[in-house]
């Protein structure tokens, strides 16, 4: 979800204000995901590294997203989506804590719209964490070095009951991963569009998926064709 600022800025409006039309697209977008049939959509909400912005702007961003899970939990909840978060709790406002514990606590048996949000999130530190973890069971010896396989690391991440992405999708321009998903990116398809994220709709998404089906994905290995 990127481009908010650009957004606002484009319009001589502060940077706020791309920050709220943007929880609307977000908004839009949960809502054209289920009526697609999508299973898991996973929303960059804010990154490991986005502490580095001014007060004020995080103090923005933050307030936006309590008032998101406040306003519109019962709502998801209704519409059977499931919440699930991933990153790194610790560190975080304790009502922003609770209130991420509560979406998932409420929402828990829902099998709609799995709706992962990233928050505080950073590839790296989620490896680096498996890592650890990995390590302390090898240490302990719950676990010997010959196990440790790409399927065994994947299995300490967040949330590895998770499917890999078929699809990730940035807006505004910039193609780059910065620090999203990037062991579960390995294989998937990378479709990046030239519009903000405030303008991202249902119809946005549509072309993106048409997108991602134009595509031949082969996993390293030979087309169906047979051409190399
Ligand atoms: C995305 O928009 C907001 C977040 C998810 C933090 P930006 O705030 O990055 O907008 P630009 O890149 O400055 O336009
Ligand atoms: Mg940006």
């Amino acid at each position: 979800m990127d481009g908010n600022g650009r957004w606002a800025a484009a319009r001589g409006l502060p940077r706020v204000e791309g920050h709220r039309r943007g929880v609307e697209a977000l908004r839009r977008t949960v809502r054209a995901a289920t009526d697609l049939g999508i299973s898991f959509l996973t929303i960059f909400s804010f990154s490991s590294e986005n502490w580095s912005r001014p007060p004020s702007e995080i103090g923005d961003l933050m307030s936006l997203r309590r008032r998101f899970i406040r306003k519109d939990l019962a709502e998801l909840h209704k519409s059977n989506v499931r919440v699930r978060v991933i990153g790194e709790r610790e560190g975080l406002d304790r009502d922003i804590c609770l209130l991420l514990q509560e979406a998932e606590d409420l929402t828990r048996a829902n099998d709609g719209l799995t709706l992962v949000v990233a928050f505080n999130y950073g590839a790296r530190q989620e490896i680096a964490l498996a890592a650890q973890r990995l390590a302390a069971d090898v240490a302990e010896g719950r676990l010997s070095v010959v196990e440790v396989t790409p399927d065994r690391l994947g299995s300490y991440l967040h949330a590895p009951d998770i499917p890999d992405p078929d699809v990730i999708i940035r807006t505004s321009g910039e193609q780059r991963m910065s620090n999203f998903l990037l062991w579960q990116a390995a294989y998937s398809e990378l479709v990046f569009l030239p519009i903000n994220w405030p303008d991202f709709d249902r119809a946005a998404l549509e072309g993106a998926i048409g997108e991602y089906r134009r595509r031949e994905r082969r996993f390293g290995g030979l087309a169906a064709t047979g051409a190399t």
